[in-house]
């Protein structure tokens, strides 16, 4: 039996001498989309920064696996490599970089391919119109000034163009209104269309971002623990009865 694409198993994480995850299990099949949420202080942000294996928190136990493979001490640009998609911040180094140079970038650490300027503006092209983006993005700057919406265009894009095995998007972002939300739900059944196999682990505190994506699978993260999991159903309930009835 083939490995299950994405696997965090009883994973341990602190931070200056605090747990702050206390055991988080989670696998993501092939094709799937989970939806992980939480209140505030559950652990969200903890959980994607290191699944993009930021040095600031200590794993004190546990796994990450992609595709059977221990990927737990890989470096991010390794994750990135073998297909793991990982939604980037973006520091100051990358300022003067277009998206669109930025993407031929990403695509040649990706993939080993070196398309042409012209080859990648033709694929970006396409994916722009199919995403409802106005083509002079492309040629903006990265992280010049960008809206909430723009961000998420950006991560959607390189998501799409990187073709992944596995995206996991971090929805922590407190600028966020709802149009970046329904661009990262667009985008994800976009890419989705062509690539069924993809899976997706989308870390949300906005209950209305599952309104768009639809998730297969719904997680509550409540002080570090995952403490129920089930389908769109419990988003419904926590809609209904807030965090509160999960505590
Ligand atoms: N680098 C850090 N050092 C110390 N404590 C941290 C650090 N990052 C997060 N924490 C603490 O861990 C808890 C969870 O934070 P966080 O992962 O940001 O939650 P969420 O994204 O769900 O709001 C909070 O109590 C926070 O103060
Ligand atoms: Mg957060």
């Amino acid at each position: 039996m083939a490995a299950p694409l994405f696997e965090i198993e009883d994973l341990h994480v602190s931070a200056e001498g605090n747990e702050i995850l206390r055991g988080v299990t989670l696998t993501v099949g092939t094709g799937e989309v989970h939806a992980l949420m939480g209140p505030n202080g559950s652990g969200k942000s903890t959980l994607a920064n290191v699944l993009l294996g930021s040095p600031e928190y200590e794993i004190t136990a546990g796994t990450v696996r992609f595709k059977g493979d221990d990927i737990t001490d890989w470096d991010p640009d390794v994750r990135g490599k073998a297909g793991v998609f990982l939604a980037f911040q973006y520091p100051q180094e990358f300022a003067g970089v277009s998206v669109i140079n930025f993407l031929r970038q990403a695509l040649s650490a990706r993939k080993g391919i070196d398309l042409s300027v012209l080859e990648l503006r033709l694929a970006i092209m396409e994916w722009m119109e199919r995403l409802e983006m106005d083509p002079s993005f492309a040629d903006r700057y990265l992280n010049e000034g960008f809206s909430g919406g723009e961000k998420k265009r950006n991560e959607i894009l390189q998501m799409a163009i990187l073709e992944p095995e596995m995206a996991i998007l971090d929805e922590t972002d407190s600028g966020l209104d709802i149009d970046a939300l329904k661009v990262v739900a667009k985008g994800v059944q976009e890419v989705r269309r062509d690539r069924t196999e993809l899976g997706v682990l989308a870390i949300t505190h906005y209950q209305r971002l599952l309104d768009h994506l639809a998730p297969d699978h719904v997680h509550i993260l409540i002080e570090g623990r995952i403490v129920a999991s089930g389908g769109p159903e419990l988003a419904q309930r926590l809609e209904a009865e807030g965090y509160e009835a999960f505590k």
